[in-house]
């Protein structure tokens, strides 16, 4: 079980996002819980704003250090109260300046019971804030996007499926697959032929060993061509592959 709490200025997004299809119903069985929280709610401006220009110029807005900072605490001070502790939480901003996000980092995080996500909008958010509370910085490639509310739902998305109970045990097996750091091998289902294309003979042979080999020289075949630096690492740890 992982409480997601997510902060941002555009809850629907996260919300609509996340809770459709596999996370939704995890959600609903309460496998994981995901919470959106609106950082403009906590803003003191009467005008509602949450943003500013930045102290020594330069183009666009910045999201200020109050409503950030109050938002955090109102989500740190209902976690301590549910549980009736003071509980810490990793606190991720989501930046193209942090380190990038990977599957063991997503096994790692998925280890945690309460995970803060952090959304900038605008040109960023106040360093200040960000020194006090952040405990995580991540980007998820090397491409800038408007927001963080993407890469924060990708995240959730990659975390959320290792957690027991998310997926069904066959979907799970597959996690395996991608775990042992090699992609995945082609797939067919019905019918047999299509566009003339015959399913591979193998597959139709019902013989699990040899289906287990083929797919593992697949997966060989595939990562040596299109990802050399995976495969690499794989013959690193298996020195028996050629
Ligand atoms: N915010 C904007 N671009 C981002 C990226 N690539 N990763 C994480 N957060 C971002």
């Amino acid at each position: 079980m992982i409480n997601f709490h997510i902060l941002t200025l555009f809850p629907e997004m996260v919300m609509q996002g996340l809770h459709t299809s596999i996370l939704g119903r995890a959600a609903e069985r309460g496998d994981i819980s995901i919470e959106a929280v609106n950082i403009r709610d906590y803003t003191t401006n009467k005008h509602g704003r949450v943003d500013d220009y930045t102290y020594g110029g330069g183009a666009g807005m910045l999201m200020q250090a109050q409503p950030v900072y109050d938002a955090y605490r109102a989500v740190i001070d209902h976690v301590s109260q549910n549980e009736n502790k003071n509980k810490s939480a990793r606190v991720i901003y989501l930046t193209p300046q942090g380190k990038t996000f990977c599957q063991e980092m997503a096994q790692d995080l998925a280890k945690e019971e309460e995970l803060i996500f952090l959304c900038g909008h605008y040109e960023g958010i106040d360093e200040r804030v960000l020194e006090e509370i952040v405990t995580d910085e991540v980007s998820i490639g090397d491409y800038v996007l408007t927001g963080g509310e993407l890469p924060a739902m990708v995240m959730v998305d990659a975390i959320a499926r290792l957690v027991p109970g998310v997926l069904h045990n066959d979907e799970s097996a597959q996690t395996e697959s991608f775990g042992n750091g090699l992609l995945e091998y082609p797939q067919y289902s019905r019918p047999e032929i299509w566009h003339d294309k015959q399913v591979p003979q193998v597959l139709l042979s019902g013989d699990h060993a040899k289906v287990d080999a083929w797919r593992l020289e697949q997966s060989l075949l595939r990562t040596r061509e299109r990802r050399p630096d995976l495969y690499e690492k794989y013959r690193e740890k298996h020195p028996e592959t050629t």
